[in-house]
């Protein structure tokens, strides 16, 4: 195969849904449709088997949430499909965004009895921002659901998006049959088996109009079903690929997970109408060891030279190694195991020796990968979140966004006499990204002001620092909800002439960019009042 067909038939998604909603069990239906696991439930079973084996799961655990992110790489109608696991909780971290940065496509499970929630919401912006095509998968229809049109009318209101439903429900909770194919006008019945969906769901494909099967429906929802598709034919939004590939249309598909009914149609219309691996864009950076910075251009994924980033760490996944795995997702080039390559931050040449692939938390050494593929490299301490690995010195990416921190602590050493431990173990999760951390004016001594999207982060720098450094480490409330970058300006000079209300703090960020901390909202509005010549910004200005 030649590597312009290798790429063509990658596709990599993540599925992004709100806890709950299905989204475990339909990866798992799609690992049984890809024939990567014969009996579904190994998901489930592999999920309980890591917690008990690694201690680095022990908040998991504790928390029943999922923090790792897995990737899943099946074969299906030609395609090499790559699944990243998006880990989600209402306490869901930065990782949880990072991970979308490596897909092209992602598919949104909505459980057909809610309608779209607080956490699908904010991932769907996080893609919608990408561009990249978003699928939508209304699950749960074997209970009673919300009226079909409306929770189309909710995605169009709530996230802005044209939905337009390739199949429609034939019956609803325990009158749901099967669903009709508008596309190809077919109808597909399925039957309900014994075994709670463990093996591939039967299906009958039959045209609507044929008299013996029409015979055999529901009649109330053979009717509102027709009458809804009269609706939709007259009023709905007709599918369009180039709107679709442009995120502009989602694609929507109804069924129920757990019983594998319309999980196959999903999955084939999925890698039918997604897209292959997207070129990324090179920015321009001053990198060490060059003397002119790289140049901004889109890196095609047919350039001969391999080129990749970093979007995720996972260090301690395997209590046996303490090992740490950086994700890389491949970007140009072919990848084979050993090939030497440029660390562009560091400038550093480095070896790619241990390279995996992993499905669930089985590793296997990969060999050979091509763009769309992730890979897990095991060591290199040196990795960081959103660093470019390439054979081309030219490229450097800079696909991790940063986001909004909301949540504020000081971190302490414990005990004097494991500071050494502790100040080691803290700088290397600063450089991996888990939290950022700043500089505040009278802040507590021996303190660092730690911040994050979640809480949940600090669980996991605490227990990190335990488990991986031998040092225990104090976690005290810091009073900020709000953190803003001040453009340079010269009343900077004098902090004591600048108006804000109590609580208001200044510092600044590990390039000296000065920022300024809120407890609410009222005291930022006062400030941006108060002060309209000072310019600040969510995020941090471009270095
Ligand atoms: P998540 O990863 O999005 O958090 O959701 P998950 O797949 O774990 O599913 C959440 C719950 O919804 C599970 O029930 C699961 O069995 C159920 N579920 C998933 N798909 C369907 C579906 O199509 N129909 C119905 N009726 N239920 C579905 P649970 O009781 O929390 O777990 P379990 O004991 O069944 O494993």
């Amino acid at each position: 195969m030649s590597p312009a067909q290798q790429i063509a038939r990658r596709r990599t998604l993540a599925i992004i849904s709100h806890p709950d909603a299905g989204k475990t069990t339909l990866t798992e239906k799609f690992l049984l449709y890809g024939n990567a696991i014969h009996l579904a439930g190994s998901v489930k079973d592999r999920k309980a088997a890591r917690a008990t084996t690694s201690d680095w799961m022990e908040i998991e655990k504790q928390r029943g949430i999922s923090i790792s992110s897995t990737v899943l790489q099946f074969e299906y109608a030609g395609c090499a499909v790559n699944l990243l696991d998006t880990p989600g909780h209402k306490d869901f971290s930065e990782d949880t965004y990072r991970v979308l940065t490596a897909v092209d496509a992602a598919l949104m499970v909505i459980d057909a009895a809610k309608g779209v929630e607080a956490q699908t919401r904010k991932l769907f912006e996080v893609c919608r921002r990408r561009g990249v095509p978003i699928f939508t998968f209304i699950n749960k229809c074997d209970r009673p659901t919300r009226d079909p049109l409306e929770l189309l009318d909710e995605l169009e209101t709530v996230l802005g998006i044209q939905a337009s439903p390739v199949n429609w429900p034939l019956g609803n909770g325990p009158t749901f049959r099967g669903v009709y194919d508008r596309l190809d006008a077919q109808l597909h019945l399925f039957e309900r088996v014994a075994g709670g969906g463990a093996y591939k769901a039967p299906v009958k494909v039959a045209s609507i109009e044929d008299d013996a099967i029409r015979a055999q429906l529901d009649a109330h929802s053979l009717a509102a079903a027709t009458e809804q598709l009269a609706m939709l034919d007259g009023a709905g939004h007709a599918f369009d690929l180039a709107q679709v590939h442009a995120g502009a249309q989602s694609p929507v598909y109804f069924g129920s997970a757990i019983n594998n009914f319309g999980v196959e149609l999903l999955l084939r219309g999925f890698l039918r109408d997604s897209v292959p691996p997207a070129p990324r864009r090179s920015v321009s950076r001053h990198v060490p060891g060059l003397p002119a910075p790289t140049s901004a251009a889109e890196v095609p994924v047919t350039h001969e030279r391999f080129s990749g980033f970093v979007f995720k760490i996972q260090a301690n996944m395997d209590p046996k190694h303490r090992d740490r795995i950086a994700f890389v997702r491949v970007c140009s080039g072919r990848f084979t195991r050993d090939m030497t390559v440029t660390h562009q931050r560091t400038g550093k040449t480095v070896r790619l020796s241990s390279s995996h692939k992993l499905f669930g938390q089985e590793r296997e050494t990969v060999d050979e990968a091509w763009p769309g593929d992730i890979i897990g490299l095991v060591g290199h301490g040196e990795f960081g979140i959103g660093d470019t690995l390439t054979e081309d010195r030219s490229i450097f990416y800079d696909e991790i966004p940063r986001f909004p921190s909301e949540v504020f602590a000081y971190l302490s050493s414990a005990s004097p006499a494991e500071a050494k431990k502790y100040r080691a173990g803290l700088a290397q999760l600063l450089q991996e990204g888990v939290v950022q951390s700043f500089h505040v004016r009278n802040a507590p001594s021996d303190t660092t002001l730690i911040a994050a999207v979640g809480t949940l982060q600090f669980e996991v720098v605490q227990h990190r620092l335990r488990a991986e450094y031998k040092a225990d480490s104090r976690l005290s409330p810091a009073p900020w909800t709000l953190l803003r970058w001040i453009e340079p300006h010269p009343r900077l000079a004098d902090l004591s002439s600048i108006v804000v209300a109590s609580g208001v703090s200044f510092g600044h960020d590990k390039f000296e960019q000065p920022i300024v901390l809120f407890p609410n909202e009222w005291t930022l509005n006062y400030f941006e009042e108060k002060n309209p010549e000072l310019k600040l910004h969510a995020l941090p200005l471009e270095q």
